[in-house]
């Protein structure tokens, strides 16, 4: 294995920059580093407070030098941005805030002439209640053909207690009488997937991006676009398959489908699925041979920041995996979730959208040295890798919005128990010591306002710190290069508090959980640590990844 030699133990140094990735790889996507932009706050190129592809364009530079392989853009389609732009009104325009079809068409060439590829979000269980097919449908009434494109009963009363993954009902009646479906909020229609327009028009969609060069989809709630067509109540101790409106065995015919799609053109176009799936095998049925390629791992992201827990996640995903041949994805946050810095920083460190609080105790100096660990551990293991931006800069999740400013929905479906999920979408630093941190050029605020104290967190002063965490992801990633291809892994410990594994036959990684430092295994090289080493030990709450002696060369 070829790594870029660092100088020093401890912390990251600047490394030279790897070689470029072949975009011709078939394979690529097994051991890809993706990078989510969220495009609304990457960068604002014209100025108005908002992000757009002009802004992505003017900073492909960055994204090459911090070494990803493929970009997720989260829903850059035409939208009343009811849910951040997962009310699509059209999949075959840009908002206008974002730019135009020529413009995503551009960015998607020039990403490639540095070799990052595209991949874009298709919202398949819903669409804006300002979609076409849902003003056709509402203007047709009742009993009419445009209705059966979506969930419309009949009736005196609800049709049936569901409850939105946004909190309250999933039912609104409209003035004729009738009742549409909607799994999220009211903006949010779902679809009806035994319509065959439905499922032809998806597949036109795939086209449409597969012939502007993208090289692959995320699958938004992917698991819930088949119901039950009785709409029945979910039974108490639901068998799996038939939950009435998740899972459901159907859907997989569905992603059968895509695949052929994907598959009828050339370079390998991969599904990435939203999946939360709480059992593995349910998890892993979505990446059969002929179904997707990948999903996001969302077991491994929502456990707490200890050892046992995090040793018997991987075990189980990457046993879940096995057996369909599909390489584990490793994720610590996304615009969902609340920022990895924050989340660590608590005395609870995991995950779930149900115990979200305001005025949560956090420690952000411990929350930073666990996802410097984190961020090593994640990238030391076999799979594909997820960046969530602004986690390169080890931004906090802002927790104290102005009042008025947040546009969450979640936020709002909970009577504002529930704080949303704006805190982790705030525009990026980018440089300067006040908002809007050359996020934007023009006079306008950004559209979340970001803390007075970002100055610390700006990609130019990290940039210029050796210590920073956009310097351990810079070198993290060039070493990590050095990983692609092979996707062996080893434990080479037992112990619940220290992660010890190796990779290939010149590579391994060790983080320490435990609470007291720990002697590091014999090693021919130090290549890069989260933490300084203290007296040649590893502290807690540190990864370090070593070059093993007697490696094979
Ligand atoms: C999952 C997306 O990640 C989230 O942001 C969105 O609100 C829901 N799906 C509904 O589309």
């Amino acid at each position: 294995m070829d790594v870029p030699v660092l100088e020093s133990e401890g912390y990251a140094t600047p490394v030279a920059s790897a070689p470029a990735p072949s975009t011709a790889d078939p394979l690529w996507w097994r051991s890809a580093v993706i990078y989510q932009l969220y495009i609304r706050s990457f960068a604002d190129g014209n100025g108005d407070g908002t992000g757009d592809i002009a802004g992505v364009r003017a900073h492909l530079d960055y994204l090459k030098e911090l070494g990803v392989d493929a970009l997720w853009f989260t829903p850059w389609y035409a939208s009343p941005l009811a849910d951040g732009g997962y009310d699509v009104s059209d999949y075959r325009q840009i908002h206008p805030a974002f730019g135009e079809i020529e413009e995503a068409e551009a960015l998607i060439r020039e990403a490639l002439a540095l070799g990052i590829r595209t991949i874009i979000d298709v919202v398949p269980n819903h669409v804006s209640n300002e979609h076409e097919w849902f003003k056709a449908a509402l203007a047709a009434g009742p009993g009419s053909p445009e209705r059966e494109r979506f969930w419309f009963v009949d009736g005196d009363a609800i049709p049936n207690h569901w409850v939105s993954n946004f909190q309250g009902t999933t039912w609104t009646q409209v003035p004729d009488g009738q009742w549409y479906l909607h799994l999220f909020t009211p903006e949010q229609p779902d679809l009806n997937w035994n319509h065959p327009d439905v499922r032809r028009e998806h597949e036109d969609v795939l086209r449409f991006w597969f012939d502007r060069g993208v090289a692959g989809v995320r699958i938004d709630s992917a698991a819930l676009l088949v119901k039950d067509p009785e709409l029945p109540e979910v039974p108490d101790g639901v068998v799996a398959g038939q939950h009435p409106n998740t899972d459901r065995d159907e859907v997989h015919d569905i992603y059968r489908s895509w695949r052929a799609v994907a598959n009828s053109y050339p370079g390998t176009r991969v599904l990435v699925g939203e999946v939360w799936m709480p059992d593995p095998v349910r998890f892993t049925n979505y990446l059969r041979p002929d179904e997707m390629h990948t999903a996001f791992n969302f077991d491994f992201m929502a456990r707490p920041w200890q050892g046992s827990e995090l040793r018997e996640s991987i075990d189980s995903m990457l046993a879940a995996h096995a057996p369909v041949h599909a390489p584990s994805t490793w994720v610590l946050s996304n615009h969902d979730v609340t920022r990895t810095v924050t989340r660590y920083g608590r005395d609870d460190s995991s995950f779930a959208f149900a115990t979200k609080r305001f005025g949560t105790p956090t420690d952000i100096a411990l929350g930073t040295r666990r996802a410097r660990a984190a961020a090593l551990l994640s990238a030391a293991l076999p799979g594909s890798l997820y960046l969530y931006q602004g986690d390169e800069l080890g931004l906090p999740e802002v927790e104290d919005l102005p009042e008025g400013t947040r546009q969450d929905p979640m936020h709002f479906r909970s009577d504002g128990v529930d704080p949303g999920r704006d805190g982790c979408r705030v525009p990026l630093p980018w440089s300067g010591t006040q908002p809007p941190f050359g996020f934007s050029g023009g006079d306008s605020q950004p559209w979340l306002p970001q803390p007075d104290d970002w100055a610390l967190y700006t990609v130019e002063s990290e940039a210029a710190d050796p210590r920073s965490m956009l310097s351990l992801y810079r070198a993290a990633l060039a070493i990590r290069r050095g990983l692609e291809g092979d996707e062996s892994f080893s434990w080479l410990s037992t112990d619940a508090d220290v992660l010890y594994f190796a990779r290939g036959g010149g590579f391994v990684s060790i983080t320490n959980l435990s609470d007291r430092p720990i002697d590091l295994p014999e090693h021919e090289e130090f290549l890069l640590g989260s933490t300084e080493l203290v007296d040649g030990q590893l502290a807690p709450d540190s990864t370090a990844w070593l070059r093993p002696i007697n490696h094979e060369r």
